[in-house]
């Protein structure tokens, strides 16, 4: 089975969007993102793109603030400060990777927590750390989703986590030991690979390497997330992580790429977005389910 993110993610933008449409009355306003872009990569200027379309889709106020690579830190700490201030923005972003004179650390913290729609801020994964009320980080929560929509059992499987990064890697394997599962975090440098992926029952892979993962890694029956966006060498063409012709036919679940876990990110953030909205306006029990 190939599950879709795109799907799954449309019926979650229109519930949303439903949940919204009564909020001028019952608040007097929209939900406010706010995305600032530094510099001009397409990738990131596509993912910029696809948030501003969903905040659309759903009846979010998106304002999409673009700067030069040439801004300062301390100008785009202002801004964020400004941003912070500003009682009709619910949530801040700024898209990552920044440029290299830019500490994304510092740009981290200085995102007030109430507003960190990503789930970056140090003061949200420590939440997450202690099994305390936070914000959970987009694609993580995207993937259990997707997990849970298909059916998946996660409760007492193996599951292996390849990738140890804060956005994906580490939260996704806390996530899932937080739905019982037994949870190995895997790496570029782990040792004989592919004898640890084939026990895996539940194999996430966010490695940001095309085809990274081959047939012979994955065992019958497995389910496949795949986290990865990179360039096909050959085609030049979006791929995964996952040589996905090799291991579709083996898998009892695969997500595609595109339209797997990308969507599924989106969405979790204009789930974020509402929830730091409804905080915001005093309704603190829905956050601390
Ligand atoms: N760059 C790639 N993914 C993300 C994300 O989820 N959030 C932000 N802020 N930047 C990203």
């Amino acid at each position: 089975m190939v599950i879709s993110g795109k799907e799954l993610s449309a019926r979650l933008k229109s519930e949303m969007a439903a949940e919204v449409a009564g909020f001028p009355e019952k608040y007097g306003r929209v939900p406010h993102l706010v995305v600032i872009l530094v510099g001009d990569d397409p990738a990131s200027v596509s993912y910029v793109t696809g948030k501003a379309k969903a905040s659309q889709t759903v009846g979010i106020k998106n304002t999409t603030i673009r700067k030069p690579d040439s801004i300062s830190e301390d100008e785009l700490l202002g801004l964020i400060r400004q941003l912070n201030d500003d009682e009709e923005v619910d949530g801040i972003l700024v898209q990552l990777p920044l440029p290299a004179h830019i500490s994304e650390s510092k740009v981290i913290e200085t995102i007030d927590k109430s507003k960190d729609v990503d789930g970056f801020h140090p003061l949200n994964v420590a939440a997450l750390w202690q099994k305390q009320p936070c914000t959970l980080p987009c694609t993580p929560k995207g993937i259990i989703r997707m997990l849970k929509a298909a059916g998946v059992e996660i409760k007492g499987r193996r599951a292996v986590v390849i990738g140890r990064s804060n956005i994906v890697g580490l939260p996704v394997a806390k996530l899932l030991l937080d739905e019982n599962a037994t949870v190995t975090i895997a790496h570029s440098k782990t040792k004989d690979l592919p004898s640890l992926t084939r026990q895996a029952e539940i194999l996430v892979v966010a490695i940001g390497r095309p085809k990274f993962v081959t047939g012979d890694m994955v065992s019958e029956g497995a389910v496949v997330i795949d986290v990865g966006v990179n360039r096909d060498p050959e085609t030049g063409k979006l791929c995964g992580d996952v040589d996905f012709a090799a291991i579709e036919p083996k898998a009892s679940v695969i997500t595609p790429v595109p339209g797997g876990v990308g969507p599924m990110t989106i969405c979790c953030l204009m789930e974020n977005t509402i929830e730091c909205f409804l905080k915001r306006h005093g309704y603190s029990e829905i956050c601390a389910e």
